[in-house]
């Protein structure tokens, strides 16, 4: 941890360090999956699925940021590279290398919904450490996550 002014006792940053850097690996893990069904979607639905997923994408690379940077603000280490994150994330295993749009709509909302869940969780964890400001960020995120599940998952919540 680096020294810093902020007035967040240290044992609390550093525990907050430590979650942010856990949700990053999953925030980036998240976003080359957001880019593998962008590229790798196929079917009638293609241009606006292939459209919509990297919007996606762009959403998660500001989550990633934010996160990233939340940790550094704290007088931690942002842990941001490809081998760190693949190592430290919590999320499946992006569930296809072809598909059609369904197959990838499914994938998608599976690694988004287990995604929200972490993020939400950490919202209390914040809140317990009385940085009410990473909780916010974490709530931020969470409400950005679900609204991407929804503009994903309505593809397949027309036939109830
Ligand atoms: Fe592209």
């Amino acid at each position: 941890m680096y020294p810093t002014r902020n007035d967040l006792p240290e044992s609390a940053r550093n525990k907050l360090v430590e979650l942010l850097n856990a949700r990053l690996a999953d925030a980036i893990d998240l976003q080359t999956q957001c880019k593998q069904a962008h590229w790798n979607v196929k079917g009638p639905d293609f241009i606006a699925l292939h459209k919509l997923f990297d919007e996606v994408n762009g959403a998660v690379e500001e989550y990633v940021d934010l996160i990233a940077e939340r940790a550094v603000q704290l007088g931690g280490v942002a842990d941001g590279t490809a081998r760190v994150a693949a190592k430290r994330s919590s999320l499946p295993e992006y569930a296809l290398r072809g598909g059609d749009g369904r197959e990838h709509v499914a994938a998608l909302s599976t690694v988004l919904s287990a995604f929200g869940k972490l993020v939400r969780a950490e919202i209390d964890r914040s809140n317990e450490l009385s940085d009410a400001d990473t909780a916010d960020l974490f709530t931020e995120v969470s409400r950005g996550v679900d609204k991407w599940l929804w503009f994903v998952e309505a593809h397949l919540q027309a036939e109830r």
